[in-house]
């Protein structure tokens, strides 16, 4: 085989606002697969604003594979496929959860692959005890005070808790 891509890096792209179990799972098991795993955290969230910063996103996922020298964390801004040439990896991976992730991510392989043609997109089975799990999710949980240690790391609850507990003490000093 001319270019063995398994045997390669592959980047794992999102938002991680935050970063859940169901992604740490991925990332997991793409170790198994790949030598490394790049995971670009996005800046651009298509207008929405996240509730983390994109410098505390890539920090908490940072603090979680501080041990793994195989996973590598940055930031991106602009196009997957700009940042993918910069890297000169040509493997991305996407994690699937049900088949309503299915259409999204066949429009964004497709998207991908029209762009920069040399461009793969992996999918892995989110295994199915994280099916239902968002980000999304975890905020609505975290923000009206329910549980999540087993959804997500201390980490990503601790910096949660502190990040309401600052905006609502910015709302106080304002009133
Ligand atoms: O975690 P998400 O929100 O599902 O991740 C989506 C992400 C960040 C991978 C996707 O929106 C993306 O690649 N954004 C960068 C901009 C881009 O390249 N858009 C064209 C692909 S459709």
């Amino acid at each position: 085989m001319a270019n063995n891509r398994v045997d390669n890096a592959v980047i794992y792209p999102g938002s991680f606002d935050p970063i859940t179990y169901g992604h740490i799972n991925i990332i997991e098991r793409a170790l198994k697969i790949f030598r490394k795993v790049i995971v670009a955290v996005s800046h651009n969230q298509s207008g929405k604003k996240p509730f983390f910063s994109i410098e505390e996103r890539v920090s908490i996922i940072k603090e979680i594979f501080r041990k793994e020298k195989r996973v590598v964390v940055e930031p991106f801004k602009g196009l997957l496929v700009d940042y993918i040439k910069s890297k000169s990896v040509d493997t991305v991976l996407r994690g699937l959860r049900t088949v309503a992730d299915f259409e999204f991510e066949l429009q964004m392989s497709l998207a991908n692959k029209k762009m920069s043609g040399n461009v793969e997109t992996v999918f892995m089975m989110t295994e199915g005890r994280y099916s239902f799990l968002s980000s999304s999710i975890i905020k609505e949980i975290l923000s009206l005070g329910g549980r999540a240690e087993e959804l997500v790391p201390d980490v990503v609850v601790r910096r949660f808790n502190e990040r309401l507990k600052e905006r609502k003490t910015d709302i106080v000093s304002w009133e």
